[in-house]
């Protein structure tokens, strides 16, 4: 029975009965009137929930690293120099990738507890004097950490430089699920996929993109087909797309579409808020710590917990899964073994909050984990019942208000 339980892994998500009821269709014909009927709502939407006028949004049958490589490929050379601050197993992944097209990577080595430093990046900025980086790279949400990280920020430190590198965003963790304004922000790439925020199964990547980087585009020479944004949007914009489209993927997700922006962006964002902060007051009220150091930049899509010295978190989610059937996120990179993931991002509800809250309790306490029985429930319930009636998107909770708590 245990493959009716959630999963508390962060991404992919749960699905709402309703967007599996979308996805669910007979084979319709790419080529037919109806299906190039569908696309401008589509596209529509997408520009809504990444707060962008952009036309450039594209939509490929990939996953949020697809994303990225169709950023890369679009906008840069190989030789170019980008600007990196690795704090995660994504960004590292991000690093990763760029070196692999022969792009030179300016790392800056950030805390793996904290976010991307605005002020190291904004210094190094500076010191290009002959405007030689090419793009800034950001994670929005390292979920491998549970760490947000304050783009307006980065963009300010961009703007103070006086530097005119591209500003290229993952925001596969958090886009659909967290505050997020392209525009606003200055953002020149946004990438994510289907199965974080849009609650989806994994299998489109969508990307946004600014007019800068398309220009940029003109004179970059990354080899690129299946993931040309020119050839994508000449089709697109026609209705069409350059190869066989997802058809029920695309209809799935102009369904989830629909569902958050009738929910509304802003109650979207709230409701995560409201779940994540009930796992961190679960978390404080079993006296561990969480991977992220400081609460203003606490993940609502994702919690990355820190286990006590001389236990294992590998183990502990083996222990839920095999014991109560039930998924976690094991601690990724640097933090395998020394920390496990909470991920609530998408459909949940409080009711299933609170029953992944209960097995991991439970597993703890399987493992002899130092905390108090009911405790992490406890601590949660009073936080979901209290929070229900509050409408702010993002409170700044303090470390005191956690402890109050428990
Ligand atoms: C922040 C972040 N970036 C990139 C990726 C890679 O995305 P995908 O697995 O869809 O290729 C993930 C996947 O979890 C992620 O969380």
């Amino acid at each position: 029975m245990s493959d009716s339980n959630p999963v508390f892994i962060p991404g992919p998500t749960n699905l709402p009965e309703s967007v599996r009821r979308a996805i669910d269709l007979p084979t319709i014909d790419h080529r037919s009137p109806a299906f190039a009927e569908a696309m401008p709502k589509l596209f529509a939407g997408l520009r809504s929930i990444f707060a962008t006028t952009s036309p450039h949004i594209f939509v490929f049958p990939s996953t949020g690293t697809g994303g990225w490589e169709a950023t890369i490929a679009n906008t840069l050379s190989q030789g170019d120099k980008v600007l990196a601050c690795r704090h995660g197993v994504f960004s590292d992944k991000w690093i990763r990738m760029c070196e692999a097209f022969g792009l030179i990577v300016d790392v800056i080595e950030c805390d793996w507890r904290g976010p991307a430093d605005p002020a190291l990046i904004e210094a190094a900025l500076r010191a290009d004097q002959n405007q030689s980086i090419k793009a800034v790279l950001a994670t929005h949400n390292e979920t491998a950490t549970g760490v947000r990280s304050d783009l307006k920020a980065i963009r300010e430190a961009i703007d103070r430089a006086g530097h005119n590198a591209l500003f290229f965003v993952d925001g596969v963790s958090s886009i659909a699920s967290m505050d997020f304004q392209m525009d606003a922000w200055g953002i020149d790439a946004a990438v994510t996929g289907s199965q974080k925020g849009f609650m989806m199964p994994a299998g489109l990547a969508i990307v946004a993109v600014s007019e800068k980087a398309i220009d940029a585009g003109k004179t970059a020479t990354l080899p690129r087909f299946f993931f040309d944004f020119k050839q994508m949007g000449q089709m697109t914009h026609q209705g069409g797309f350059p190869y066989t489209p997802p058809m029920q993927l695309l209809a799935g997700l102009q369904h989830s579409i629909d569902l958050l922006l009738t929910e509304g962006l802003d109650a979207v964002f709230s409701r995560h808020f409201k779940m994540g902060e009930g796992v961190r007051q679960a978390v404080s009220a079993w006296n561990l710590s969480l991977c992220c150091e400081d609460l203003q930049y606490a993940s609502d899509t994702v919690t990355t917990i820190m286990v006590p010295e001389g236990f294992n978190a590998d183990r502990l989610v083996e222990h839920a899964y095999s014991r109560y059937g039930m998924s976690f996120g094991a601690g990724l990179g640097k933090l395998a073994g020394q920390a496990f993931r909470i991920g609530h991002l998408g459909m949940l509800s409080e009711a299933q909050a609170l029953s992944g809250l209960a097995v991991i309790e439970m597993a703890m306490r399987d493992l002899d984990y130092p905390i108090v029985s009911g405790s992490g429930v406890a601590a949660a319930e009073e936080w979901y019942r209290s929070a229900l009636n509050m409408d702010a998107v993002r409170p700044v909770i303090t470390a005191a208000t956690c402890e109050d708590v428990a």
